[in-house]
């Protein structure tokens, strides 16, 4: 079964074709990045105004790429959610109305969902059930992935996101946009022990994050230090920092781990791309003796084929939709999109 699938729920838009949901036949994205970087951050207006002009070229060539045509698509998959509302109804749109010219059927795809699911290509063998750990620059989840399209929320962020609080710090320190990518790249060589920031406590849930405090400390420590006219030190702050956030990251998962018992541990999202995040997960895995899966780094960041892959299992379950559908900002990943 092809697969055309369409993500255009930030910055980047894309289009791929998928074949099974675990075989890429092409995937293209057209990044917004070099003109988000003059705001140092992604503007909503701009993001959908570039998504309505890159979108059906993006598809076109996704299907040429893959030496395809519209006849040989079984469905088209789109992200219907969560994201920003402007940029996810270009793709939405452009979607049902592909659909309804070509009498082909709409499978609505959860963001969140399509993450965990840039698995599933990187690694043919995984199967759910397993523990997954999303970190975006919009959310923070810790998941138990029950099945290919039932999930269980095991604890999620009470403020920032660790992409968002990667940014930030990222941000102050001078880094361009994207910040977490770019903190990765510049600090990758810094001290992890020389700066601390507060490990945060969350009241109520042992398997919910924060990581707001933490956001602040690093704040005040990079305004201290402009104060006093000192260097900034941007290697060792950014290098102590992601340490911390990674520490937050992994006692979380180390306790939902112990709560679950998984065999299969997965993380996914935008964040999964940081080294420090990578490294400290296989050492953690290693440990509990628990099988690790990271997608590849061109699967980490946003992408149409990770939207396929799940296309696919959302399309086996029953998961389709009809002209009506609707595009959400905000939506739980247990939540199915029904009319
Ligand atoms: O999943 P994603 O591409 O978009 C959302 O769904 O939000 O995640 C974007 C986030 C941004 O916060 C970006 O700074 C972060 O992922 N990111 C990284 C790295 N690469 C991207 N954060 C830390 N280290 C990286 N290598
Ligand atoms: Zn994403």
């Amino acid at each position: 079964m092809n697969i055309l699938a369409i993500e255009s729920s930030c910055d980047d838009t894309g289009a791929a074709v998928v074949r099974d949901g675990r075989e890429v036949l092409s995937n293209v994205v057209a990044s917004q990045v070099p003109e988000h970087i003059l705001y140092g951050g992604v503007v909503p207006e701009i993001a959908s105004r570039r998504h309505c002009e890159s979108i059906s070229g993006v598809c076109s060539k996704a299907l040429s790429d893959a030496g395809l045509t519209l006849k040989d698509i079984d469905a088209v998959a789109v992200t219907a959610a969560p994201g920003l509302i402007g940029a996810l109804l270009v793709g939405v749109n452009f979607a049902k109305g592909l659909c309804f010219a070509n009498n082909i059927p709409l499978v609505p795809v959860h963001h969140l969902r399509g993450h965990v699911a840039s698995n599933y290509i990187s690694s043919p063998e995984l199967e759910p059930p397993f523990l997954a750990l999303i970190v975006s620059g919009g959310h923070t989840h810790l998941v138990n992935v029950k099945s290919y399209t039932e999930y269980d929320v095991i604890g999620r962020t009470r403020d920032d996101a660790a992409g968002e609080a990667m940014d930030k710090a990222a941000r102050l320190l001078g880094l361009p946009y994207p910040g977490g990518l770019n903190m990765d790249k510049a600090c990758a060589n810094g001290d992890p022990k020389k700066y601390v920031f507060p490990f945060p406590r969350v009241d109520g849930s042992e398997y919910d994050f924060s990581f707001s405090g933490m956001k602040t400390a690093a704040i005040n420590l990079i305004h201290n230090k402009e104060q006093k006219g000192e260097p900034l030190d941007i290697e060792n702050i950014g290098a102590s920092y992601m340490c911390c956030v990674v520490k937050v990251l992994s006692s979380k998962t180390e306790k939902a781990m112990d709560l679950l018992k998984p065999s299969r541990f997965v993380i996914a999202g935008g964040v999964s791309a940081n080294s420090v995040l990578r490294r400290e997960m296989q050492a953690l895995c290693k440990r509990k003796k628990i099988e690790l899966f990271m997608p590849e780094l061109r699967y980490c960041g946003d992408n149409a084929a990770m939207i396929g892959s799940q296309g696919y299992y959302e399309y086996l379950a029953g998961h389709t939709a009809g002209v009506k559908l609707n595009a959400f900002a905000t939506m739980d990943i247990d939540n199915d999109f029904s009319e």
